[in-house]
């Protein structure tokens, strides 16, 4: 790189709104094919805010939300709706496979020793430890990478309804592994370039992804498979991926101006207690004003309940709540022993977990649920719903009061259905209680007035009004019947 080329690029990019890499040679000591100006500014167009497309031509892009109307978002609703791995990505992950293992990996002594591992992976990671050794990551990238990669979409069209992604981002991957959160992050960014550019709205994107991963075999194969992935340009986008920073969470250095951070099942992989987790966070968080933090992790009971820790821990130190918590009653959230988690479904079967599945007992190689536990903070106080009840409600921390009684509440919904078709069971909370509430609706008390509780999404906030209040000791825990008698309505 010549210095030379890199202050004029800053002159230019400061100076004008467009110019082309071509115009560059006016000002040259000597002639550059426009290429090869390409390729060496391509590593600083996030810092020189310029998008430069096929035809090299540059722009200058001014920072600000990612327009989500109606129709946009519609369109990109419906390209989630059945959730599945790209082709591309699929073929880039089994052509990885292939070369890692050979051509035959789902057969024979290979598979053997592949499904050894899947097996073995599933119990120390529920375990909450976990290593990656040579052919863990391939294991990792049959029976996690799919849903992983799937369900961090919901929680991004989550940040982009909401307003939270914008054209200029700087993006760091903790604990990236061999790359799930920031490939699914460029294929969600591209769908929604595709769907802008349909639609004729004229959108350019420039964005940086740093990430920080302690496992060496685990950059290895991230630097091949999203250098891959990325060696088709795309228009209207400059999209810079670092080299990984090899190194562990805790000892990483603060990241400068990040907008978006995302320990994606990595907290839970750090041998420290839960609250200490917080630590960590907010060191790595420190270098940034404007940031949202995306923490995802199991769902099972011991590293959902262990995120709600490290979740309060960061509140003590600063942060809020953007979702899936609402503080109703404008109070913070008392509730320890948190068990909440969402369920959007189930992702399509990729074909290389078919064909490791070709085999007796088939089901404890194919992994397709999505199921997880997250939260996203902010900290300038924006939340996803800036909901507060009024005095008509009982709070869910008076309910002993009530028991036998008929009252209203408003709570946010904070599960998927935890019963059957029988009787439909949500787990509900308003953040004054640490007891677990749960609304129950049989299917026959089920009608017009109250089917809203049915409609509501993770973390949407009900009314619900003339509803029989039930303490159940054995669990210590308090049941809100729906009856047909009961109303129940969306509030947020
Ligand atoms: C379960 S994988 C998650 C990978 C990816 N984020 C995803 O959601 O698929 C956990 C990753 O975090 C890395 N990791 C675990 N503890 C770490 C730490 N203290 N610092 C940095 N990386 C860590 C592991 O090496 C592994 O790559």
């Amino acid at each position: 790189m010549t210095p030379e080329i890199l202050s004029l690029a800053k002159y230019l990019a400061s100076s004008r709104a467009e110019f082309t890499l071509s115009e560059m040679n006016l000002y040259l000591s000597r002639k550059y094919e426009e290429k090869e100006l390409y390729k060496i500014l391509k590593p600083h167009f996030y810092d020189l805010d310029l998008v430069c497309d096929a035809h090299f031509k540059c722009i200058k892009l001014v920072k600000q939300p990612l327009p989500a109307d109606e129709s946009v978002l519609r369109e990109l609703e419906g390209l989630f709706k059945t959730p599945r791995l790209p082709a591309r990505i699929e073929k880039l992950v089994e052509s990885y496979i292939e070369h890692s293992c050979g051509k035959d990996w789902h057969t024979g002594e290979t598979a053997r020793e592949i499904r050894e591992n899947i097996v073995k992976q599933k119990e120390e990671y529920w375990g909450g430890k976990s290593q990656y050794p040579k052919i863990r990551i391939i294991s990792y990238l049959l029976y996690h990478f799919p849903v992983y990669f799937c369900q961090y979409q919901y929680l991004l069209l989550d940040l982009f309804r909401s307003g939270l992604l914008t054209t200029k981002m700087s993006i760091l991957d903790v604990g990236s592994g061999p790359g799930t959160i920031t490939l699914s992050t460029v294929d969600f960014l591209q769908k929604l370039l595709g769907i802008y550019s349909k639609k004729n709205i004229d959108v350019k994107l420039n964005i940086k992804i740093d990430t920080i991963e302690q496992a060496q075999e685990n950059i290895n194969c991230y630097n091949e498979l999203t250098s891959s992935y990325l060696s088709n340009e795309t228009d209207n986008a400059s999209i810079t991926i670092t080299e990984p920073f090899h190194a562990p969470a805790g000892a990483a250095k603060p990241q400068e101006d990040a907008d978006l951070i995302v320990f994606s099942n990595v907290l839970a992989e750090m041998s420290i207690p839960p609250v200490e987790r917080a630590d960590a966070v907010e060191r790595i968080a420190s270098g940034s004003k404007n940031l949202t933090i995306v923490i995802i992790e199991p769902a099972d009971l011991v590293n959902s309940t262990a995120l709600r820790v490290t979740q309060r821990a960061l509140v003590k130190k600063g942060f809020n709540i953007f979702s899936p918590c609402t503080l109703i009653w404008g109070i913070g959230c008392s509730g320890g022993n948190c068990w909440s988690f969402e369920e959007p479904g189930n992702i399509q079967v990729p074909d290389f977990m078919k064909k490791i599945a070709r085999t007796e007992e088939s089901y404890r190689y194919i992994n397709t649920d999505m199921k997880f536990t997250s939260v996203i903070l902010r900290k300038d106080s924006q939340v996803k719903h800036a909901y507060r009840a009024k005095g008509k409600f009982v709070r869910l921390a008076n309910l002993k009061k009530h028991v036998g009684k008929r009252v209203n509440i408003v709570a946010s919904v904070m599960s998927g259905n935890l019963g059957d078709e029988k009787t439909f069971v949500f787990k509900v909370c308003d953040a004054t209680t640490s007891l677990p509430c749960y609304a129950v609706l049989p299917s026959y008390h089920m009608n017009d007035a109250n089917r809203s509780l049915l409609e509501a999404g993770y973390g949407d906030i009900v009314e619900i009004f003339g509803t029989l209040i039930r303490e159940n000791k054995a669990f210590s825990s308090y049941n809100l019947l729906i009856t047909r008698n009961t109303a129940a309505r969306h509030a947020n």
